[in-house]
C-alpha cells in the first residue's frame, strides 16, 4: 500500500478530534519556542548581564528563566496529553473495527491463517498505530517546531551562518529517506515473526498435555528458538539502522557546525557578531542536534506504524460473509434440501462433496454415517452457510440458504458441533448463550435437566453460576458434550444438527440424553451425524457417505438387507461403538 494511502486512511480517524489536535500543536508550540527563547537568552545573559552588568536584565534574567519553564510545562502538558488522547480514542476505534470484522468474516478466513496472525492484529499491531501516532507524530511535529525555531534563533543572530548551515539539510533528508525505507521492510517481519511467536506460545498452551505426554517439550523448544531468534534479529537490525543513521546525520550535522566555525572566525563576520550572539547561534546549533537525533529515530516508529496499518486495513478489506438475502420467516417448516451440491475447501484438489442431492421431509429425522472424511460435517456445515458451496443448491422450505438474512437462517437452527466450543462464561450464559441470553432461568434449567447435565452442574461450586473457564477446561469431555446439548436444546429451533454431538458420553449418559433427544426430535427436522449403532437405526433414514458422495440412502432394515455399504460400516465400526 502507498504512504499517501495509508495516511489518507488514518486521518478519518483523527479527523473527530479536530479541537484536541489544534491544543496538541500549540502545547508543542509552546515548548519549540520556550526551546529557542531559551538558547536566545543566552545573548542577554552574556553580553547584558555578564558583560555589562546591566542591574536591569541581571534581576529580570531568574524570573524570565522560571517562567519560561512553566510555560513549557504547560506546553508539554497539552502536547503529551492530547496526542495521548487522540491515540488511545484512535486504537479504541481500530480495535473495535477490527474485533467487529472477525466477526463477521466467513469462516475460510480463519481456516486458511494461523490464529496467532490473527490475533496480534488485534493486540499489537493497533497497538504499534497508536503508538505511531502519539509519540512517533508527536516527535515529528515538536522537533520539527523546535528545529524550525532554533533555525530561526540562528538566522537572527547571523542570517549568513544560518543559511550555510542549510546546506546539510537535503543530505539529511536523504539519509533519512533511506532509513524510512528500510525501516518499513524490517517492521513487516517483526510483524510476521511476532505472529509466529504468538501462534507458537498459543500451541505449547493449548497443547500442554501432547507435548508432556508425548515428550515434545525439545522439539517445541527447537522451533520456538528459531522464531525467537529471528525475531530479535529483525529487532537488532532495527537498532543498528537507527544508530547507524543518527551517527550520520550527527556527523553531516557536525560538518555543518564545523563551516559555521571557519566562517565565523572569518575576519568580516567576527566583527559583526558579539559574544553573546555567537553563543546564542552555537546553543541553538547544538540544541538542533538532539531534535535531528530524536527526528531520524522516530521514523523507526512511524514506520512500524505504518506497517501495522497495512496490516491492520487488510482485515478491514476482506469481504465479511455475504448476506444479501432479505426472507426472514418467523419459524420455517424444516424441508430440507442439498441440489447437486459440490464443495471444495480452498488449496484442496479433491472436493469435499462431489454433486450430492438430497431431500429431507419437515421433521424428518436423517442419520448420516461413514467414514470419517466422508464429508459428513461439511454437509450440515452448508445449511448453515458455514461455507458456501462451489456449485449446486441448498434449500431451506424450498427456498435458497443465500436468500435468508443470515441472521434469520441461522436462528432456524440450533447445532451441536464435533468440537463442542465453551466460553469463559458461567454454565448458565453457556448454555443461555447469543440470542439465547434472555431465556428465563426455568428454561435453562429444563434444558440442563434434558441434556442430563444438571445432575453435574448442581455439584459444581456455584451451580449454574459456576465460571468454567477457558474452554471449560475444568470440564470432562461429557460435561462439555452435555452443555453444548443443552445449549442446542434451549434453541427450540426447527432445524436441529447433531454431529457427533453424544460421542463422549458413556453408554448409559447416552441412553439417557437420547431420551430427551428423541423427544427433542420430534416435530423438527433433525440431521444427526453418528457412529453409535442405538442413534443410527431409530433415524427416519440412513444415509451413507463415501468420499464426498453419497452411496446408500434407507431404512435401517433396508440398507441391511441390501448387504452394501451400511450393512458393512453396522458390522465392524458402529457396533463397535454400541
Ligand atoms: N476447513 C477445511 N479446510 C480444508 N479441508 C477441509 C476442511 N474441513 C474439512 N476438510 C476436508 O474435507 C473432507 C471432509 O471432511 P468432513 O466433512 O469433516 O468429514 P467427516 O465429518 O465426514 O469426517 C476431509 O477430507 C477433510 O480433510
Ligand atoms: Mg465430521
Amino acid at each position: 500500500m502507498q504512504d499517501r494511502l495509508i495516511y489518507r486512511r488514518l486521518l478519518p480517524y483523527a479527523r473527530p478530534h479536530g479541537k484536541v489536535a489544534a491544543m496538541a500543536f500549540f502545547g508543542m508550540l509552546l515548548e519549540a519556542s520556550v526551546a529557542a527563547a531559551f538558547t536566545s537568552l543566552m545573548q542577554p545573559l552574556l553580553d547584558d548581564a555578564l558583560g555589562a552588568r546591566n542591574s536591569t536584565v541581571i534581576a529580570w534574567l531568574p524570573v524570565v528563566i522560571i517562567a519560561l519553564f512553566v510555560v513549557r510545562g504547560v506546553g508539554v502538558y497539552l502536547g503529551d496529553y492530547g496526542m495521548a488522547l487522540i491515540s488511545r480514542r484512535v486504537i479504541a476505534d481500530l480495535r473495535a473495527q477490527v474485533f467487529d470484522r472477525y466477526l463477521a468474516l466467513p469462516s475460510r478466513y480463519f481456516a486458511e491463517r494461523p490464529s496467532g496472525d490473527a490475533l496480534t492484529r488485534l493486540s499489537m499491531q493497533v497497538e504499534q498505530i497508536g503508538q505511531a501516532s502519539t509519540e512517533g507524530v508527536k516527535i515529528a511535529v515538536l522537533d520539527t517546531l523546535i528545529i524550525l525555531a532554533l533555525l530561526g534563533v540562528m538566522f537572527w543572530h547571523s542570517p549568513l551562518l544560518a543559511g550555510s548551515v542549510l546546506l546539510a539539510g537535503p543530505a539529511i533528508a536523504l539519509v533519512v529517506r533511506f532509513v524510512s525505507k528500510r525501516y518499513r521492510a524490517i517492521s513487516r517481519r517483526i510483524q510476521a515473526s511476532l505472529a509466529d511467536v504468538t501462534q507458537m506460545g498459543q500451541d505449547a498452551i493449548l497443547g500442554e498435555r501432547e507435548i508432556k505426554i508425548y515428550g515434545g517439550q525439545q522439539e517445541e523448544r527447537e522451533r520456538f528458538a528459531k522464531v525467537n531468534e529471528h525475531n530479535r534479529r529483525q529487532h537488532l537490525k532495527v537498532t543498528a539502522t537507527n544508530a547507524m543513521s543518527s551517527a550520520t546525520v550527527q556527523v553531516l550535522a557536525a560538518s555543518a557546525l564545523a563551516l559555521v566555525v571557519f566562517l565565523a572566525t572569518r575576519p568580516g563576520e567576527l566583527e559583526r557578531l558579539t559574544p553573546g550572539g555567537f553563543t546564542a547561534f552555537m546553543t541553538a546549533m547544538l540544541a538542533i542536534l538532539p531534535s535531528l537525533k530524536r527526528l531520524t529515530q522516530a521514523q523507526a516508529l512511524i514506520q512500524r506504524g505504518m506497517a501495522a496499518a497495512e496490516s491492520v486495513f487488510e482485515v478491514l478489506d476482506e469481504a465479511p460473509e455475504t448476506d444479501l438475502g432479505t426472507l426472514r420467516p418467523e419459524r420455517v417448516r424444516g424441508a430440507v434440501s442439498f441440489d447437486n451440491v459440490t464443495l471444495r475447501y480452498s488449496g484442496r484438489d479433491e472436493p469435499a462433496l462431489d454433486g450430492v442431492s438430497l431431500e429431507v421431509a419437515p421433521g424428518e429425522t436423517l442419520a448420516l454415517v461413514g467414514r470419517s472424511g466422508s464429508g459428513k460435517s461439511s454437509l450440515v456445515a452448508l445449511l448453515a452457510r458455514l461455507h458456501e458451496p462451489e456449485s449446486g443448491c441448498v434449500r431451506i422450505d424450498g427456498e435458497p440458504v443465500q436468500d435468508y438474512a443470515l441472521a434469520a437462517l441461522r436462528a432456524q437452527i440450533a447445532f451441536v458441533s464435533q468440537q463442542v466450543v465453551l466460553f469463559n462464561d458461567t454454565v448458565a450464559h453457556n448454555i443461555a448463550y447469543g440470542a439465547l441470553r434472555s431465556a428465563p432461568r426455568e428454561r435453562t434449567v429444563a434444558a440442563a435437566t434434558a441434556a442430563h447435565a444438571m445432575e453435574f452442574i448442581e455439584a459444581l461450586p456455584d451451580g449454574l453460576d459456576t465460571a468454567i473457564g477457558e474452554r471449560g477446561s475444568a470440564l470432562s469431555g461429557g460435561q462439555r458434550q452435555r452443555l453444548a446439548l443443552a445449549r442446542a436444546l434451549l434453541k427450540d429451533a426447527p432445524i436441529l444438527i447433531l454431529d457427533e454431538a453424544t460421542s463422549a458420553l458413556d453408554n448409559r449418559s447416552e441412553r439417557l440424553v437420547q431420551q430427551a433427544l428423541g423427544e427433542a426430535m420430534r416435530g423438527r427436522t433433525t440431521l444427526v451425524i453418528a457412529h453409535r449403532l442405538s442413534t443410527v437405526e431409530r433415524a427416519d433414514r440412513i444415509v451413507v457417505m463415501d468420499r464426498g458422495r453419497i452411496v446408500e440412502i434407507g431404512t435401517h432394515a433396508e440398507l441391511l438387507a441390501r448387504g452394501g455399504h451400511y450393512s458393512a460400516l453396522a458390522q465392524t465400526e458402529l457396533s463397535a461403538d454400541a
